[in-house]
């Protein structure tokens, strides 16, 4: 078990419901606390979740990489923060941020990594890709965030069925209760100091 308990801020720029499920499921926890919801656009439904359940927010907009990464660093470091999980966080991750909180920080992707993954391979358009390769099975993964988008070490994963009539619309939203069970269990091993990386590969241990 790790000794000091995460202080983990949460990265997103939709409606947050990933969010809310992981603020949900660690509201009353000693391992792990949500300390922060960023997001990088003012209107974004995440925010008023985060409001809702008196989590701080902050909100970055700036176009500037250097004023950017300044604020992000700037947010993390008033708030403690120790972890950061991406979900549904549309903007680009600063380089500085990653060497920063270098296997520190996670995301979800709504597929089986690496298949549908990668830059432009976000919200319905992963979906509609699936749907259009013909494959049987897509899925959640959570992985460690590295410099490119979706190829860091994948944590775990679970397969949802595509089912014959579906749309974008309704695979996103079977595979999106499965991501609302899968991220909080990673987060909790996560916080068990249960996940470690060893040549670029993730181990689980037993408790
Ligand atoms: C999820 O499907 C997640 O996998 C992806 O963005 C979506 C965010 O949804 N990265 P929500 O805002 O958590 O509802």
């Amino acid at each position: 078990m790790s000794s000091t308990p995460v202080r983990l801020a949460v990265f997103a720029s939709g409606g947050g419901s990933n969010f809310d499920a992981i603020a949900r499921h660690f509201k009353d926890s000693q391992l792990l606390q949500v300390v922060l919801c960023v997001s990088n656009k003012p209107k974004a439904g995440v925010l008023d979740k985060a409001r809702s359940l008196a989590i701080p927010t902050a909100v970055i907009e700036t176009r500037d990489p250097d004023i950017y990464l300044h604020s992000l660093l700037q947010a993390l470091e008033q708030h403690g923060v120790t972890h950061i999980a991406l979900a549904g966080y549309l903007k680009m991750i600063p380089v500085g941020l990653i060497e920063r909180f270098r296997n520190r920080i996670v995301n979800i992707h709504p597929s089986l990594l690496p298949a549908f993954g990668g830059k432009g391979m976000y919200g319905r358009r992963v979906h509609e890709a699936v749907i259009a390769s013909g494959t049987r099975w897509s899925g959640a993964t959570v992985h460690f965030v590295d410099e490119t988008y979706d190829t860091g070490p994948i944590i775990m994963q679970e397969p949802v069925p595509v089912a014959s009539d579906d749309d974008a619309a309704s695979l996103a939203a079977r595979i999106l209760k499965v991501e609302h069970r899968l991220y909080p269990a990673v987060l909790e091993l996560l916080s068990q100091g249960r996940i470690t990386l060893t040549d670029n590969r993730v181990y689980i241990r037993d408790a």
